[in-house]
């Protein structure tokens, strides 16, 4: 991809109401064109995934799903599967974000198996690492994230036709306000390239994004100094205005 990806996470906190209108202010806006060379993919609620792919369609944004299950089909009783979301029109799927790794028990091996899944689809997996401030405070970082990038693509090779996005999240500034430094971001997307690297030929099948408290205030920092391949935005892509702020600053 020549531009970068900016990918809109919102989390459980918009129904299906509110979504629609989101949907509809950023659509409106985006199709003049500001997109550039980059690739915006917005990820709903499940509740809201087909009504904003409806909306969406018509433009240049791309669909994705918040978290997926690993398994094809089957007696699974609340879980949707890549099958599921594919029809939706979903090519993006976040796994592993620290929320879920938080609350839900979500572990490297259940991240591994759902990165497979949808590998094996055709889609494109974004699977998030980070540290926690503990960790951090523990000197782990550095070990963290490479064991959790290990783990997600453990004997997983990736074939030159595939993608997978990595996005780094430093769990402890996440919807704080405070991102980190451009330059410790770049150093920790290095570190990931260097660890992927034998899982893949094609130097396009990875990109390392990052996300944590990404805004129209850093993001033009992050993208010149950054080293990364885009970014995941969770509150400042819940304003239209904000999150097209954003897109045009790194589009451009
Ligand atoms: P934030 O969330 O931009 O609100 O910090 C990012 C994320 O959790 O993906």
């Amino acid at each position: 991809m020549a531009g970068k990806i900016i990918i809109a996470n919102w989390k459980m906190k918009l129904g299906l109401g509110v979504s629609i209108d989101l949907a509809k202010e950023i659509a409106s806006d985006l199709m003049l064109d500001k997109i550039g060379e980059s690739e915006v993919v917005i990820c709903p609620s499940f509740i809201a995934i087909n009504e904003v792919g409806k909306i969406l369609s018509p433009s240049k944004i791309k669909l994705g799903a918040q978290d997926v299950f690993w398994q094809e089909n089957g007696a699974y009783t609340g879980e949707v599967s890549v099958e599921m979301l594919q029809e939706l029109g979903c090519k993006y799927f976040i796994i592993g974000h620290s929320e879920r790794r938080q609350y839900l028990g979500e572990t490297n091996e259940m991240i591994n198996k759902k990165a497979r899944v949808i590998l094996r689809s055709g889609e494109v997996p974004i699977v998030c690492v980070g540290e926690t401030l503990e960790e951090r405070r523990q000197g782990k970082k550095d070990y963290i994230i490479m064991h959790q990038v290990e783990r997600a693509l453990q004997d997983v090779k990736i074939l030159d036709n595939q993608e997978i996005i990595i996005a780094y999240e430093p769990v402890w500034v996440i919807g704080t306000g405070r991102a980190v430094e451009p330059e410790e971001v770049k150093y920790v997307a290095d570190l990931i390239r260097k660890i992927a690297q034998e899982h893949y030929s094609s130097k396009n099948s990875l990109m390392v994004i990052y996300g944590g408290s990404v805004d129209s205030s850093n993001v033009r920092a992050f993208s010149e100094r950054g080293g990364v391949d885009g970014f995941l935005v969770g509150a400042a892509s819940l304003d239209a205005r904000e999150f097209m702020k954003m897109i045009d600053m790194v589009a451009n």
